[in-house]
């Protein structure tokens, strides 16, 4: 129990706490010294004066003696009431020493104290507390009394040295408690208005850190409004913020793994199918005869592009393998699989002439014009007019392809507008997940093009995917298709 109040002890005085303490005792201390230096120059001054002083009323009192003759014995009581050795007063330009012990012994040094500025007597007073032996020193000033012009003393220092040690160790005490005193409250206060609330801070950081999912171990800041209330403040979104993002990750996360699976299994269930459409093909009915290809080539494009999720970094795309190809077949290609969603109500026209071609990655090509149409149909669905149409058309723009998905129908709903290409952020249209221009953005992106709502009213919408030519190697290339510039 008490070791462990040691270490704690030992914990506090390392940190915020233990610096502060160390640090107002010392500016005290210092404080203490600056006060210290001219308090003790002037202690020695008063010290000489009051000597002086004292000199005088003995000079007085020998003076008063008749035929100013005082005997060995009373001048010895006199100087020795006095603390002094000799004294002598000036009057009228006139010097009388007029008392004087027996045996006195030469000046050492002699000071005036005349000029009554004692600032520059710091020096002296520290060289007589630390002087190794006794002087005899002489001191000259103006006798309080009046009693002459000027009046000298000579007085030993030892006395004095001993009073000023005196007083200097008392003035130490004094400062030791007047430190710990001021330091204890100077701490006292910092450590409730600072290191208390910067503990708390770190301490719910660490907590925080530990499970930053819990919610609960968000900050809850106090109402300060200085610095530490900001810190506490930010501290809070940033907190919020992380949690929301780790959210959406631990979500992207599961979502991720989600599609594997689906993936995975779906891929399964359409190999299945497609060993049934294989079968199909034998009948020989025309109707069968006519769809089975396209059964089975839809069935062969869904298992490649499950495999490719499933063995490719789950949702990322394989990078394009390009090709020139020849637009108006895949155009047909396209709406031949759209054809049964879009029944006879809407007429799917493809607009493009035989030479227009697109330097691009086939599957990826028919998936963003899939998904362009089908939504270009889909928006048509519920609407009540005739003459309902997709169309698709292309023109040349110098070395890019710019592919045309028009539709009459009711146009994009104002409020999903800016943000039809971001994944999951419209899903205006029910049983839509709101991926499909953001996964046919991202094919355009991965061949150096983009797709944009060219227009988009409430007769109809423009969509268009730009691809530019690949001029790397493959244009080199010799005996492949030539490319046709200008539609
Ligand atoms: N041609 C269009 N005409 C009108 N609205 C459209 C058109 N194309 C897209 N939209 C609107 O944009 C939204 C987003 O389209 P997107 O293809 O990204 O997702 P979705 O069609 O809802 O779902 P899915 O992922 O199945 O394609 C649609 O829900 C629809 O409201
Ligand atoms: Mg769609």
């Amino acid at each position: 129990m008490v070791e462990k109040s040691a270490h704690q002890w030992l914990r506090l005085l390392r940190g915020l706490s233990g610096k502060v303490l160390l640090l107002t005792i010392i500016f005290v201390m210092l404080g203490e010294v600056l006060i210290f230096l001219p308090s003790i120059a002037n202690f020695r001054i008063q010290w000489l004066k009051t000597r002086i002083a004292q000199a005088e009323i003995a000079a007085l009192a020998a003076q008063a003696a008749p035929n100013q003759i005082v005997d060995a014995d009373l001048r010895g009581t006199i100087l020795k009431g006095a603390g002094v050795d000799a004294v002598a007063l000036t009057k009228d330009d006139k010097r009388q020493l007029i008392l004087r012990a027996n045996e006195e012994g030469m000046i050492d040094e002699s000071f005036d104290l005349r000029p009554g500025i004692y600032y520059n007597t710091i020096g002296q007073a520290f060289a007589v507390m630390f002087r190794q032996h006794d002087r005899l020193v002489s001191v000259i000033d103006k006798p309080p009394a009046m009693s002459g012009d000027v009046i000298e003393i000579s007085v030993h220092e030892w006395p004095l040295r001993d009073a000023m040690l005196r007083y200097a160790l008392n003035i130490l005490a004094l400062s030791i408690v007047l430190s710990l005193t001021v330091a204890t409250m100077i701490f006292a206060a910092l450590n409730r208005v600072l290191v208390k609330p910067m503990q708390s801070l770190s301490a719910n950081m660490m907590a925080f850190g530990d499970r930053p999912e819990d919610p609960t171990r968000i900050i809850s800041p106090t109402k300060r409004d200085d610095e530490i209330g900001i810190a506490e403040r930010e501290l809070k979104m940033m907190q919020t913020q992380l949690q929301g993002s780790l959210q959406q990750k631990t979500h992207l996360a599961a979502l991720g793994l989600a599609v594997s699976k689906v993936s995975h299994d779906l891929r399964n269930m359409l190999t299945s199918a497609q060993l049934i459409s294989d079968r199909l093909g034998e009948v020989k009915d025309p109707t069968v005869q006519r769809f089975a290809p396209k059964l089975i080539s839809s069935l062969d494009r869904a298992i490649l592009f499950l495999n490719q999720t499933i063995t490719y970094g789950r949702a990322q795309e394989l990078p394009p393998t390009r090709e020139i190809l020849p637009l108006r077949e895949i155009v047909g290609e396209v709406f031949d699989s759209a054809s049964l969603l879009a029944a006879d109500k809407i007429k799917l026209i493809n607009d493009v002439d035989k030479v227009t071609t697109v330097d691009a990655d086939r599957e990826h090509l028919i998936r963003m014009l899939t998904n362009l149409t089908r939504n270009g149909i889909q928006a048509l669905e519920t609407l009540r007019k005739n003459g309902k149409a997709v169309t698709i058309s292309a023109k040349r723009q110098g070395s890019i392809t710019v592919i045309i998905v028009a539709d009459n129908g009711p146009g994009i709903p104002a409020n999903i507008r800016a943000r039809v290409f971001e994944a999951f952020q419209t899903s205006a249209r029910a049983g839509g997940t709101g991926l499909g221009l953001a996964i046919s953005a991202e094919l355009a992106q991965a061949h150096g093009g983009s797709i944009r709502v060219a227009e988009t009213t409430e007769s109809g919408t423009v969509f268009e995917v730009l691809i530019p030519d690949w001029l790397d190697e493959l244009q080199a290339q010799n005996g492949r298709i030539s490319k046709n510039v200008g539609a």
